[in-house]
């Protein structure tokens, strides 16, 4: 792995020491979609996509001292036995709720970007900016799912062209939380912005945390130029290194410092026995009639996920799987972060418990590492 890191920072060179960077960021991919976020009936807990199981898992993430929660935005599931994601909690309304019963964790929303307006966008997450006093953030999606998308006689544009639109969408929210409410013009294929009037405007400056979650060629470059966080997808533990550099590089090229996360699904037991057994229930269980339609709708309008198999979407959706021991689970989130990841978006089987567990299981032990501080 050091290798790696050494050999992607020869290439893009711009990674800096663990001591300048800041410690890895924990966060929760939270289920509050059904079937979140594993394509199979194997699940060791019933299905915890309700607001009462989410305000649960939140609170037992805050005093765990998790910095940030986020969610998947959905329309519709993906049929099969489980219909995937198709029972979800709207990632706007349900930020608010969290927020107002938290007192520290970051929480982010979802949009994506043909259906929500940017100014209404904007809108919202001032407002929501507000209630949490600074602790929102906004991921934005361009969208890809013909199946929810097509519900609501909504075209999927093509791929580049949806990044040239989420470029044009980004840069007005922007505009309209920074610049003198009433001074914002906007002019695109898109989208038509006159004396753009947000008020107020976020507390957070310059403004809330902007994500994308794309890994193609257009999405690097977008989120490189205007983002503060690329979310991404990863095959392999071995990619992370040559993916981070290059979104490092790419921004750097912007003058622009950005941050990378990616969602691992992190299984710890007793033994390295056990974790496999658990890897082969997943997959025996794996509800293949959604993984194929998820992957059928997913990689004809993506540049991420083109080698991942039907069995790497089961697994977390496409998470990068960690499991092990515990001793082995913590040394693997040490190399991600040691190979430029700036963030996790944990994906877990029980999501209550082992939030708790990781608190006295897992964090002791990057402590150690010094994979996070405290
Ligand atoms: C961490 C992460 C979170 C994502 N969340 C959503 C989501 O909530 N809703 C959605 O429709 N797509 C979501 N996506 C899909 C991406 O927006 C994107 O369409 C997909 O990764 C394909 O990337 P590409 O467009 O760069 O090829 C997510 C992807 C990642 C990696």
């Amino acid at each position: 792995m050091e290798q790696t890191r050494q050999d992607a920072v020869r290439r893009y060179g711009n990674l800096p020491g663990i001591e300048e960077r800041e410690p890895l960021a924990l966060g929760l991919f939270m289920p509050n979609c059904s079937y979140g976020y594993s394509i199979t009936t194997y699940k060791p807990v019933p299905d915890d996509w309700t607001y009462e199981s989410n305000v649960k898992i939140a609170r037992a993430a805050e005093a765990a001292g998790f910095d940030f929660l986020f969610p998947v935005a959905k329309w519709r599931g993906y049929g099969g036995k489980t219909n995937y994601l198709g029972t979800s909690l709207e990632t706007m309304t349900w930020a608010g709720a969290l927020l107002a019963v938290t007192e520290r964790i970051n929480v982010y929303s979802t949009v994506h970007v043909p259906i929500f307006h940017p100014l209404v966008a904007a809108k919202m997450g001032a407002t929501l900016d507000h209630i949490s006093n600074g602790r929102w953030g906004l991921n934005v999606v361009s969208g890809w799912s013909e199946r929810e998308f097509g519900m609501m006689g909504i075209e999927v544009l093509p791929h580049d062209e949806r990044y040239a639109r989420t470029e044009a969408y980004i840069e007005i929210v922007k505009g309209l939380w920074t610049c003198e409410p009433g001074s914002f013009d906007y002019d695109s294929k898109w989208y038509r912005i006159r004396e753009g009037w947000v008020m107020p405007q976020p507390t957070r400056r310059p403004h809330p945390p902007i994500a994308n979650a794309g890994v193609s060629e257009a999405a690097r470059e977008m989120v490189a130029r205007l983002c503060d966080w690329a979310f991404i997808a990863l095959p392999s533990l071995e990619a992370t290194a040559d993916v981070t550099a290059d979104i490092r590089g790419r921004s750097g090229r912007y003058g622009r410092s950005i941050k990378c996360a990616n969602y691992p699904l992190v299984v710890w037991t007793e033994t390295e026995r056990e974790a496999d057994a658990e890897r082969r229930r997943i997959l025996e269980n794996m509800d293949r009639e959604a993984a194929e339609n998820w992957a059928r709708g997913l990689m004809p309008q993506s540049g991420s996920f083109d080698n991942f198999t039907l069995e790497m979407f089961a697994m977390g959706g496409g998470g990068l799987p960690i499991f092990g021991t515990r001793e082995q689970v913590a040394e693997k989130l040490d190399q991600l972060y040691r190979a430029g990841m700036d963030g996790v978006l944990m994906v877990f089987l029980s999501y209550y418990e082992d939030t708790v567990r990781f608190a006295t299981e897992i964090m002791p032990l990057l402590r150690q590492l010094g994979t996070i501080r405290g």
